[in-house]
């Protein structure tokens, strides 16, 4: 395995791959865990070459939260890139000039100021901009993201769209803690008391599942469900929603041929977390769609 610091050793790394194999992108801020081993699992079996990046994007982070603290584990991240049979690691040290870029990417309000970019403003754009930087770097054929970050695979899709870039993105599943919590690198904020209460997230999330797929449509009295559950934790969310899994516009009602799915962000001890999950409707109990369902 090569480890990369430079534009310069990365391109020279790939070179010889260069037309010849497919290359496959896990971009990741490091303090790896199983989830990212799931996507560089998931990359491996896609690619010939397989590039992990490790960058904490000091462009994603505004000025209160975590950037200085985010945990840099660089070598048990390259132990876990090795034993999943990662090729290379790109690791630089900065991928901006001095001063910071004087060019940047705009995600629109319609997909970013919502979510978690209406409690981080310019979380996204900075995403949108080093995910294309390292897409322009490394000019993978496929690039792999985690569907715990939905909204930002959701943006990256219509990024790729939109700007015509030549790279397939592949959405890989949450992985979760034996309890249900969705891990996250973050999750090592949590204190023991901290990390009892987090289960309720996906606890949350799940309660919706289970009463949408027994027949509950209207997302407002899905959304009351959650909440009692939250409350038994003492969570107050951020934000709670049931949005289109594909545009992130808020939903009233469950239908089908409209994927839906649930979000939460809480802050939980020194921890802000997100989650998400699929809502699905029972086949059996759906109410007839008139846009979608033709009459006989
Ligand atoms: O999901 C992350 O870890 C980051 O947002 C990403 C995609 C690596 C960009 O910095």
């Amino acid at each position: 395995m090569i480890v990369a610091e430079t534009v310069t050793d990365l391109r020279r790394a790939l070179a010889p791959s260069r037309g010849k194999d497919r290359i496959a992108l896990v971009p990741t801020m490091g303090c790896l865990h199983e989830g990212h081993a799931s996507l560089i699992r998931k990359a491996r079996g896609l690619a010939d070459i397989v590039v992990v990046s490790i960058y904490v994007n000091p462009l994603q982070f505004g000025p209160n939260e975590d950037f200085d603290r985010y945990p840099r584990t660089f070598e048990a991240d390259k132990a876990l890139c090795a034993s999943e049979g990662a090729d290379i690691i790109f690791h630089p040290a900065s991928l901006y000039p001095e001063g910071g870029p004087q060019v940047t990417l705009t995600v629109d309000d319609k997909l970013a100021d919502t979510l978690c970019g209406a409690h981080r403003p310019g979380h996204f754009d900075g995403v949108a901009t080093v995910v294309n930087m390292l897409f322009n770097i490394v000019q993978p054929e496929i690039a792999v993201f985690g569907e715990k970050d939905w909204q930002q695979l959701t943006i990256i899709r219509r990024m790729v769209a939109d700007l015509q870039l030549p790279v397939e993105i592949i959405g890989g599943e949450t992985v979760r803690e034996a309890d249900g919590l969705a891990m996250s690198s973050r999750n090592r904020y949590l204190g023991e008391d901290a990390r009892r209460q987090a289960v309720a997230l996906s606890r949350a999330l799940l309660s919706m599942r289970t009463e949408a797929a027994a027949g509950m449509h209207n997302t407002s009295e899905l959304l009351i469900e959650a909440r009692k559950v939250l409350a038994t934790a003492a969570i107050v969310p951020e934000y709670l929603d049931i949005r289109d899994a594909n545009t992130l516009q808020p939903l009233e009602k469950l239908r089908p041929g409209t994927p839906a799915r649930a979000f939460i962000a809480a802050k939980v001890g020194n921890a802000r977390l997100i989650d998400n999950m699929p809502l699905g409707i029972h086949a059996q109990t759906h109410e007839p769609d008139p846009q979608t369902e033709k009459q006989p």
